[in-house]
Protein backbone atom coordinates (compact mmCIF):
# COMPACT_ATOMS: atom_id res chain seq x y z
CA UNK A 1 0.00 0.00 0.00
CA UNK A 2 1.46 3.05 -1.03
CA UNK A 3 1.96 5.42 1.73
CA UNK A 4 2.63 8.80 1.17
CA UNK A 5 4.08 11.93 2.62
CA UNK A 6 1.54 14.00 2.64
CA UNK A 7 2.81 17.15 2.90
CA UNK A 8 3.76 20.51 1.09
CA UNK A 9 4.85 22.72 4.23
CA UNK A 10 6.75 20.19 6.18
CA UNK A 11 10.16 18.61 5.23
CA UNK A 12 10.08 15.46 3.52
CA UNK A 13 11.21 12.56 5.90
CA UNK A 14 12.97 9.73 4.36
CA UNK A 15 10.91 6.28 4.60
CA UNK A 16 12.33 3.41 6.01
CA UNK A 17 12.15 1.61 2.58
CA UNK A 18 14.81 4.33 1.73
CA UNK A 19 17.12 3.79 4.87
CA UNK A 20 17.15 0.11 5.27
CA UNK A 21 15.94 -0.99 1.80
CA UNK A 22 13.04 -2.62 2.89
CA UNK A 23 10.11 -2.77 1.03
CA UNK A 24 7.54 -0.83 4.23
CA UNK A 25 7.37 2.52 3.28
CA UNK A 26 7.24 3.83 6.93
CA UNK A 27 7.84 7.44 7.82
CA UNK A 28 9.91 8.30 10.68
CA UNK A 29 13.46 6.54 11.71
CA UNK A 30 12.54 2.80 12.88
CA UNK A 31 16.14 2.76 14.23
CA UNK A 32 17.14 2.63 18.22
CA UNK A 33 19.92 4.20 19.62
CA UNK A 34 20.78 0.81 21.54
CA UNK A 35 18.78 -1.54 20.02
CA UNK A 36 17.69 -4.98 21.63
CA UNK A 37 15.17 -6.55 19.40
CA UNK A 38 15.09 -5.41 15.80
CA UNK A 39 12.77 -6.67 13.58
CA UNK A 40 13.09 -6.44 9.70
CA UNK A 41 10.16 -6.95 7.09
CA UNK A 42 7.56 -8.68 9.47
CA UNK A 43 4.99 -10.35 7.70
CA UNK A 44 2.32 -12.59 9.87
CA UNK A 45 -0.48 -13.96 8.20
CA UNK A 46 -3.60 -15.72 10.22
CA UNK A 47 -4.67 -17.93 7.29
CA UNK A 48 -5.92 -15.38 4.66
CA UNK A 49 -5.70 -11.91 6.59
CA UNK A 50 -2.84 -10.14 5.89
CA UNK A 51 -2.40 -8.54 9.58
CA UNK A 52 1.49 -7.34 9.23
CA UNK A 53 3.12 -5.57 6.00
CA UNK A 54 6.96 -5.58 5.95
CA UNK A 55 7.42 -3.81 9.41
CA UNK A 56 10.55 -3.35 10.49
CA UNK A 57 11.41 -1.48 13.95
CA UNK A 58 13.91 -1.55 16.75
CA UNK A 59 13.07 -1.38 20.64
CA UNK A 60 16.12 -0.17 22.45
CA UNK A 61 17.78 -0.66 25.93
CA UNK A 62 16.35 2.46 28.46
CA UNK A 63 13.56 2.97 25.88
CA UNK A 64 9.61 2.87 26.13
CA UNK A 65 8.06 2.65 22.33
CA UNK A 66 4.49 3.05 22.48
CA UNK A 67 2.91 0.76 19.69
CA UNK A 68 -0.70 2.71 18.75
CA UNK A 69 -3.23 2.62 16.04
CA UNK A 70 -7.35 1.04 15.80
CA UNK A 71 -8.43 -1.95 17.20
CA UNK A 72 -7.51 -4.71 14.42
CA UNK A 73 -4.00 -2.81 13.37
CA UNK A 74 -1.72 -5.62 14.66
CA UNK A 75 -0.52 -4.59 17.45
CA UNK A 76 -0.74 -7.25 19.64
CA UNK A 77 0.51 -9.28 16.82
CA UNK A 78 3.34 -7.67 16.46
CA UNK A 79 4.63 -7.55 20.14
CA UNK A 80 3.77 -11.74 19.68
CA UNK A 81 6.45 -11.62 17.40
CA UNK A 82 9.03 -10.77 19.86
CA UNK A 83 8.35 -13.81 22.13
CA UNK A 84 7.11 -16.27 19.76
CA UNK A 85 3.74 -16.41 21.28
CA UNK A 86 2.64 -16.53 17.63
CA UNK A 87 3.90 -19.82 17.40
CA UNK A 88 1.27 -20.92 19.45
CA UNK A 89 -1.91 -19.87 17.32
CA UNK A 90 -2.24 -22.50 14.59
CA UNK A 91 -2.93 -20.30 11.18
CA UNK A 92 -0.33 -18.00 12.25
CA UNK A 93 2.52 -17.79 9.41
CA UNK A 94 5.41 -15.53 10.68
CA UNK A 95 8.30 -14.36 8.12
CA UNK A 96 10.94 -11.42 9.01
CA UNK A 97 14.57 -10.90 10.40
CA UNK A 98 13.64 -10.95 14.50
CA UNK A 99 17.02 -10.34 16.58
CA UNK A 100 17.67 -10.25 20.20
CA UNK A 101 21.18 -8.51 21.21
CA UNK A 102 21.88 -10.33 17.77
CA UNK A 103 20.34 -13.78 18.22
CA UNK A 104 18.10 -15.49 15.66
CA UNK A 105 14.86 -15.06 17.74
CA UNK A 106 13.27 -18.04 15.39
CA UNK A 107 16.50 -20.05 15.40
CA UNK A 108 15.84 -23.91 15.13
CA UNK A 109 18.21 -23.97 18.38
CA UNK A 110 16.37 -21.62 19.90
CA UNK A 111 14.56 -22.33 23.59
CA UNK A 112 11.54 -21.09 23.34
CA UNK A 113 11.12 -20.95 27.27
CA UNK A 114 14.30 -18.79 27.96
CA UNK A 115 13.32 -16.52 25.12
CA UNK A 116 10.43 -16.16 27.19
CA UNK A 117 11.60 -14.88 29.88
CA UNK A 118 14.49 -12.76 28.74
CA UNK A 119 11.31 -11.21 26.62
CA UNK A 120 8.42 -10.93 29.28
CA UNK A 121 5.38 -10.19 28.74
CA UNK A 122 2.26 -8.27 30.76
CA UNK A 123 -0.84 -9.05 29.64
CA UNK A 124 -4.39 -6.41 29.61
CA UNK A 125 -6.09 -8.75 31.96
CA UNK A 126 -3.61 -9.35 35.01
CA UNK A 127 -3.16 -13.24 34.96
CA UNK A 128 -1.53 -14.66 38.16
CA UNK A 129 -1.12 -17.82 38.97
CA UNK A 130 -3.70 -19.48 41.38
CA UNK A 131 -0.79 -19.48 44.22
CA UNK A 132 0.19 -17.49 46.73
CA UNK A 133 2.03 -14.59 46.10
CA UNK A 134 5.28 -15.52 46.69
CA UNK A 135 5.33 -18.30 44.51
CA UNK A 136 4.02 -16.28 41.78
CA UNK A 137 7.07 -14.43 41.48
CA UNK A 138 9.89 -17.59 42.84
CA UNK A 139 8.38 -19.45 40.06
CA UNK A 140 10.28 -18.50 37.22
CA UNK A 141 13.73 -17.90 38.81
CA UNK A 142 12.85 -21.50 40.09
CA UNK A 143 12.59 -23.34 36.74
CA UNK A 144 15.32 -21.26 35.32
CA UNK A 145 17.63 -22.27 38.22
CA UNK A 146 18.56 -18.98 39.12
CA UNK A 147 18.31 -19.16 42.48
CA UNK A 148 21.24 -21.56 44.29
CA UNK A 149 19.30 -21.43 48.13
CA UNK A 150 16.32 -20.78 49.48
CA UNK A 151 17.81 -17.70 50.93
CA UNK A 152 18.76 -16.40 47.05
CA UNK A 153 15.34 -17.07 46.34
CA UNK A 154 14.08 -15.20 49.20
CA UNK A 155 15.95 -12.74 48.06
CA UNK A 156 14.69 -12.63 44.18
CA UNK A 157 11.02 -12.13 45.31
CA UNK A 158 11.81 -9.32 47.91
CA UNK A 159 13.90 -7.41 45.61
CA UNK A 160 11.28 -8.14 42.31
CA UNK A 161 8.52 -6.91 44.36
CA UNK A 162 10.10 -4.21 45.52
CA UNK A 163 10.82 -3.07 41.78
CA UNK A 164 7.37 -3.82 41.33
CA UNK A 165 6.45 -1.04 43.66
CA UNK A 166 4.56 -4.10 45.39
CA UNK A 167 6.71 -4.70 48.23
CA UNK A 168 4.94 -2.82 50.98
CA UNK A 169 1.44 -3.72 50.58
CA UNK A 170 2.13 -7.32 50.36
CA UNK A 171 5.36 -7.94 52.76
CA UNK A 172 3.00 -9.52 55.61
CA UNK A 173 1.09 -11.91 53.13
CA UNK A 174 3.54 -13.48 50.55
CA UNK A 175 1.56 -16.78 51.51
CA UNK A 176 -1.91 -15.55 50.50
CA UNK A 177 -2.83 -16.24 46.83
CA UNK A 178 -2.04 -13.70 44.24
CA UNK A 179 -5.74 -13.74 42.83
CA UNK A 180 -6.42 -12.39 46.19
CA UNK A 181 -5.05 -8.76 45.34
CA UNK A 182 -6.40 -5.83 43.93
CA UNK A 183 -6.55 -5.29 40.12
CA UNK A 184 -3.78 -2.81 39.94
CA UNK A 185 -2.20 -4.96 42.44
CA UNK A 186 -2.59 -7.98 40.93
CA UNK A 187 -0.51 -6.33 37.75
CA UNK A 188 2.30 -5.52 40.05
CA UNK A 189 2.48 -8.67 40.72
CA UNK A 190 2.70 -9.99 37.20
CA UNK A 191 5.16 -7.59 36.20
CA UNK A 192 7.26 -8.87 39.20
CA UNK A 193 7.02 -11.50 37.77
CA UNK A 194 8.12 -10.77 34.47
CA UNK A 195 11.46 -9.15 36.14
CA UNK A 196 11.83 -11.76 38.64
CA UNK A 197 13.71 -13.84 35.62
CA UNK A 198 15.87 -10.78 34.99
CA UNK A 199 14.83 -10.47 31.43
CA UNK A 200 16.10 -7.49 28.05
CA UNK A 201 12.85 -6.75 27.45
CA UNK A 202 9.22 -6.09 28.62
CA UNK A 203 6.19 -6.18 26.33
CA UNK A 204 3.29 -5.04 27.47
CA UNK A 205 -0.21 -5.65 25.74
CA UNK A 206 -2.55 -2.65 27.31
CA UNK A 207 -1.54 -3.02 31.15
CA UNK A 208 -3.80 -0.41 32.58
CA UNK A 209 -6.59 -0.89 30.01
CA UNK A 210 -8.32 -3.15 33.33
CA UNK A 211 -7.58 -0.45 35.76
CA UNK A 212 -9.03 2.65 37.56
CA UNK A 213 -6.58 5.85 37.33
CA UNK A 214 -4.48 5.86 40.44
CA UNK A 215 -3.36 2.17 39.98
CA UNK A 216 -3.11 3.52 36.10
CA UNK A 217 -0.59 5.77 37.30
CA UNK A 218 1.40 3.52 39.71
CA UNK A 219 1.72 1.40 36.52
CA UNK A 220 3.24 4.44 34.61
CA UNK A 221 5.74 5.52 37.23
CA UNK A 222 7.13 1.98 37.24
CA UNK A 223 7.16 2.00 33.36
CA UNK A 224 9.06 4.84 33.53
CA UNK A 225 11.21 3.61 36.39
CA UNK A 226 12.00 0.23 35.02
CA UNK A 227 13.13 2.10 31.72
CA UNK A 228 16.42 2.07 33.84
CA UNK A 229 16.97 -1.32 32.98
CA UNK A 230 14.76 -3.13 30.37
CA UNK A 231 13.81 -2.48 26.90
CA UNK A 232 10.01 -1.75 26.61
CA UNK A 233 7.36 -1.73 24.47
CA UNK A 234 3.51 -1.07 25.50
CA UNK A 235 0.41 -1.60 23.84
CA UNK A 236 -2.29 1.40 24.63
CA UNK A 237 -5.30 2.86 23.10
CA UNK A 238 -4.71 6.21 25.39
CA UNK A 239 -2.90 8.74 23.17
CA UNK A 240 -1.94 10.47 27.38
CA UNK A 241 -0.67 7.46 28.36
CA UNK A 242 2.07 6.84 25.44
CA UNK A 243 2.62 10.62 25.61
CA UNK A 244 3.42 9.86 29.30
CA UNK A 245 5.28 7.40 29.15
CA UNK A 246 7.04 6.63 25.64
CA UNK A 247 10.19 8.10 24.45
CA UNK A 248 8.88 6.86 21.00
CA UNK A 249 5.71 6.38 19.58
CA UNK A 250 5.28 3.66 16.34
CA UNK A 251 1.41 4.26 14.99
CA UNK A 252 0.20 0.87 13.16
CA UNK A 253 -2.75 1.18 10.44
CA UNK A 254 -4.39 -2.20 8.48
CA UNK A 255 -1.50 -3.83 9.49
CA UNK A 256 1.35 -1.43 8.27
CA UNK A 257 4.02 0.99 10.44
CA UNK A 258 2.78 3.74 8.89
CA UNK A 259 5.42 6.26 11.07
CA UNK A 260 7.03 6.04 14.33
CA UNK A 261 8.94 8.61 15.64
CA UNK A 262 10.32 10.52 18.86
CA UNK A 263 6.63 10.78 20.95
CA UNK A 264 6.57 14.37 21.23
CA UNK A 265 6.46 14.84 17.20
CA UNK A 266 3.99 11.80 16.52
CA UNK A 267 1.69 13.83 18.60
CA UNK A 268 2.44 17.69 17.62
CA UNK A 269 3.54 17.14 14.17
CA UNK A 270 3.42 14.32 13.07
CA UNK A 271 4.70 13.19 8.88
CA UNK A 272 1.82 11.43 7.52
CA UNK A 273 -1.62 12.18 7.43
CA UNK A 274 -3.04 8.79 8.47
CA UNK A 275 -0.64 9.54 11.75
CA UNK A 276 -1.95 13.07 12.05
CA UNK A 277 -6.01 11.59 11.42
CA UNK A 278 -5.25 9.24 14.72
CA UNK A 279 -3.73 11.43 16.94
CA UNK A 280 -6.20 14.66 16.49
CA UNK A 281 -9.07 11.71 16.72
CA UNK A 282 -10.57 12.43 13.35
CA UNK A 283 -9.74 8.84 12.53
CA UNK A 284 -13.24 6.85 12.33
N1 LIG B 1 -5.59 -15.70 16.63
C1 LIG B 1 -5.99 -15.06 15.52
N2 LIG B 1 -6.54 -15.73 14.50
C2 LIG B 1 -6.95 -15.11 13.37
N3 LIG B 1 -6.82 -13.79 13.15
C3 LIG B 1 -6.29 -13.06 14.13
C4 LIG B 1 -5.83 -13.65 15.36
N4 LIG B 1 -5.32 -12.65 16.14
C5 LIG B 1 -5.44 -11.51 15.44
N5 LIG B 1 -6.02 -11.75 14.23
C6 LIG B 1 -6.31 -10.74 13.19
O1 LIG B 1 -5.11 -10.04 12.91
C7 LIG B 1 -5.37 -8.65 12.80
C8 LIG B 1 -4.55 -7.90 13.84
O2 LIG B 1 -5.02 -8.24 15.12
P1 LIG B 1 -4.33 -7.75 16.47
O3 LIG B 1 -4.98 -8.48 17.59
O4 LIG B 1 -2.88 -7.88 16.35
O5 LIG B 1 -4.74 -6.21 16.47
P2 LIG B 1 -4.57 -5.11 17.61
O6 LIG B 1 -3.98 -3.91 16.95
O7 LIG B 1 -3.87 -5.67 18.78
O8 LIG B 1 -6.10 -4.78 17.97
P3 LIG B 1 -6.75 -4.35 19.39
O9 LIG B 1 -6.40 -2.91 19.57
O10 LIG B 1 -8.22 -4.56 19.18
O11 LIG B 1 -6.17 -5.24 20.47
C9 LIG B 1 -6.87 -8.47 12.94
O12 LIG B 1 -7.42 -8.46 11.64
C10 LIG B 1 -7.28 -9.70 13.69
O13 LIG B 1 -8.60 -10.04 13.40
MG1 LIG C 1 -4.40 -6.03 20.75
Amino acid sequence: MPLDDRSTDRPVIPTTSQRTGGGSGTVGDIHAREPVITVRDCNVHYGDTHALKQVSLDIGRNEVVSLIGPSGCGKSTFIRCLNRMNDTIESARVTGDFRLDGQDIYAKDMDVVLLRARVGMVFQKPNPFPKSIFENVAYGPRIHGLAGSRRQLDDIVYESLERAGLLAEVKDRLDEPGTGLSGGQQQRLCIARAIAVSPDVILMDEPCSALDPIATARIEDLIDELREKYAIAIVTHSMQQAARVSQRTAYFHLGNLVEVGPTEKIFTNPGHKLTEDYVTGRFG
